[in-house]
């Protein structure tokens, strides 16, 4: 069964047969040529995509356990819940400041008589809160009294009902203050609920409710979930693309995404509805906002603290084309612009100006050192290009160190593709971001898609792409070994490419196993797990095997791009002194494969080879079963400069080598 299901693309049959016939045969002999290395490499050339859907960002990395905090959802009390007991009486009245307090108008004045019983309020989190035992839990509140001082009893509660986990906390004063205060968990708990009990008789204002985890990455307060951030490291990956993706865009204007508005303290960021909170009916999610506690500034962190260049994308004036279309007036594009200068002094400027010192004020003196940016996300017809003309000719002039990253729509081909591909080549522009969500056999078609592309012309970026198993977001779509081995096929035409191909990103990143709104991802989780998917580990062994020049590998002297189902491309990498091959092998059946190392004066006797493989096409990583599919890695011997080994079935093979 599951090898039929493998074979019914009839590219991949058709493949098969060729290599069973050939496999009789003999091996198919390939060659490295290690002795001209090629184009340079481009630091940036694997990346990540990171966009807050999925949960990805609130509910997800960033590690604030209360949901709505500030009591700014549409329906303010959404995630909170009266749990009184006893006969105690209390109300909750959500008071709006909007003229004194512009960005975070809301707050709860709560008043309470619990002479009897107890008055409490329960935060559900966000699909509950994940809580593991032995770790510290730091509670804060912004609050004020009018009266007495008041006593507030916070603990965590597991499914049950039991306390994991608490302390008490004084409130005194009425000037608003942010109390502190934290514990350590007694259990581990997915789905815990944080509970806050209000003793005696009393009233208090309250906002920014807030727990979070001690352990965060890097320890920082008000952090990220240490465990999803190390996924991104581990990928070492040459940029972060942020933050997003259709969010840039907004349904409309006003849901625009702001970047001002999401720095500085975080209490006094604007709280906005995410765009996919409503986006898709079958997979609507009510809850779903933006808080921006992950803001701007924590994305030029996040890109430093793991090694990757910053790639802002800015609004340039236009709504999702997909939605509203809004767009604004080209002699009205003023402020957007300044967004964009302004954002450049954010990351880049001395302490002396106006946005480089709000930098230094969150902690970083130091400049980001941003050297690209991007207009617009996936904008199309002439609307794009008349605003990236006004955009380019200021941004150019300004801040030609700057690489402007510019859009060439949504798909990788058709009218709005053969519109703006020409245009965008003869205004010269510095990039062209092509996306492509399209099905396995598109991938392993189009391997051979930059081989004939125009060399003097713009850069590329392959800035959104995945292998989608049913249709373009179809709730059906699985990050299963099918896709997966599709796009490490596609992935040696963007190495081979690699001087005119300088960046690519897998998108989206991240899913909330009970959250997603967008199927595939690379990374999901859920409120304490998670896992990498077959499609997150051929986007490891590409990164993390990158080099610094391309080699050519043949074939009979050609390219190998899917002759006899075989994928191939090679590196070098000058600071290791090492050839790394990659060979995917797309036949069902395993293939005898001669390599000759030539050009080098001398190969080692021993390399190291990562396969990645699976024996169905369907078959998937879960949390349960995290390592499903993972690279396993084994030395190999070398009789002079050539290789024997035999490629796995549906497999992706890494090969290192030393060669001087
Ligand atoms: O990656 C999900 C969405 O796909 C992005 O927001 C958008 O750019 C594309 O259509």
């Amino acid at each position: 069964m599951r090898i039929l299901q493998f074979c019914r693309r009839s590219f991949l049959l058709v493949a098969a047969i060729l290599v069973y016939q050939q496999s009789e045969a003999q091996s198919i002999a390939l060659t490295v040529d290690a002795g001209k290395p090629g184009a340079p490499i481009q630091s940036t050339m694997w990346g990540i995509f990171f966009e807050d859907i999925n949960f990805a960002a609130d509910g997800g990395i960033y590690a604030e356990l209360v949901k709505n905090r500030s009591f700014e959802f549409d329906e303010p009390l959404m995630g909170w819940e009266d749990a009184s007991q006893g006969g105690a009486k209390g109300a909750v009245l959500i008071t709006n400041e909007s003229a004194t307090r512009p960005a975070n108008p809301r707050y709860a004045h709560i008043a309470w008589n619990a002479e009897q019983g107890l008055y409490t309020l329960i935060n559900e989190g966000f699909k509950g809160m994940g809580i593991r035992k032995d770790i510290r839990y730091n509670f804060s509140v912004w609050a004020r009294t009018p009266n007495e001082a008041v006593k507030l009893k916070i603990e965590l509660l597991n499914a049950n009902g039991t306390a994991i986990g608490g302390t008490t906390l004084s409130v005194a004063g009425n000037d608003w203050k942010k109390y502190t205060a934290s514990f350590t968990a007694t259990a581990t708990e997915a789905k815990a609920k944080l509970r806050i009990t209000f003793e005696g008789k009393g009233a208090v204002d309250a906002d920014m409710i807030s727990l979070f985890p001690n352990d965060t990455w890097k320890n920082r307060p008000g952090g990220l979930r240490a465990d999803l951030v190390q996924w991104l490291a581990d990928l070492k990956p040459g940029f972060i693309r942020f933050p997003g993706g259709c969010i840039v865009e907004g349904r409309d204007l006003t849901n625009r995404y702001q970047w001002k508005k999401t720095v500085g303290n975080v209490e006094d960021r604007e709280l906005i509805i995410n765009r996919w909170n409503t986006e898709f009916k079958h997979r609507s999610a009510p809850d779903y906002f933006q808080s921006f506690g992950l803001g701007f500034f924590e994305y030029f962190q996040l890109a430093e603290d793991i090694g990757a260049e910053p790639l802002p994308i800015i609004n340039c004036g236009m709504a999702c084309q997909f939605n509203s279309s809004e767009v604004v007036p080209l002699d009205q594009l003023d402020p957007y612009l300044q967004d964009a200068l302004d954002l450049i002094e954010f990351a880049n400027g001395s302490t002396d100006t106006q946005w480089g010192k709000l930098r230094a004020s969150m902690g970083h003196p130091a400049p980001f050192n941003m050297k690209m940016m991007g207009v617009g996300n996936e904008q199309w017809g002439e609307q794009y290009i008349d605003r990236l003309k006004v955009f380019t000719k200021v941004l150019k002039e300004k801040h030609p160190e700057i690489k402007l990253i510019t859009s060439v729509g949504p798909f990788s081909g058709g009218e709005l593709f053969d519109y703006l591909n020409p245009e965008l080549r003869s205004m010269h522009v510095d990039f062209i971001d092509e996306h492509y969500y399209r099905a396995p056999e598109w991938f392993l078609k189009n391997a051979n898609r930059y081989d004939k592309y125009d060399r003097s012309g713009p850069k590329i970026f392959a800035g959104e792409y995945a292998g989608h198993t049913e249709r373009k977001v179809q709730p059906e779509n699985k990050n299963n070994w099918e896709s997966a081995l599709a796009e490490a096929a596609f992935m040696t035409g963007l190495e081979r490419n690699a001087d005119i191909v300088y960046m690519a990103s897998y998108a989206p990143l991240f899913a909330h196993v009970e959250g997603w709104q967008w199927t595939p991802d690379l990374i999901w989780f859920d409120n304490l797990r998670s896992f990498g998917t077959p499609n997150y580990y051929v986007q490891k062994l590409f990164s993390t095997n990158k080099g610094t020049n391309i080699l050519s590998v043949t074939s009979a002297n050609e390219a190998l791009s899917g002759k006899n189902g075989l994928y191939a491309s090679a590196v070098l990498d000058g600071t290791t002194k090492e050839v790394i091959i990659k060979v995917v092998n797309t036949n069902e059946k395993e293939t005898a494969v001669d390599i000759l190392v030539s050009g080098a004066k001398k190969a080692s006797a021993a390399g190291i080879l990562s396969v990645l493989k699976s024996a169905g096409a369907e078959d998937i990583n879960t949390l349960d079963d995290p390592f499903h599919i993972k690279p396993v890695e084994q030395s190999i011997s070398l009789k002079g400069k050539k290789l024997q080994t035999v490629l796995p079935a549906a497999s992706v093979s890494v090969i290192r080598l030393k060669a001087l």
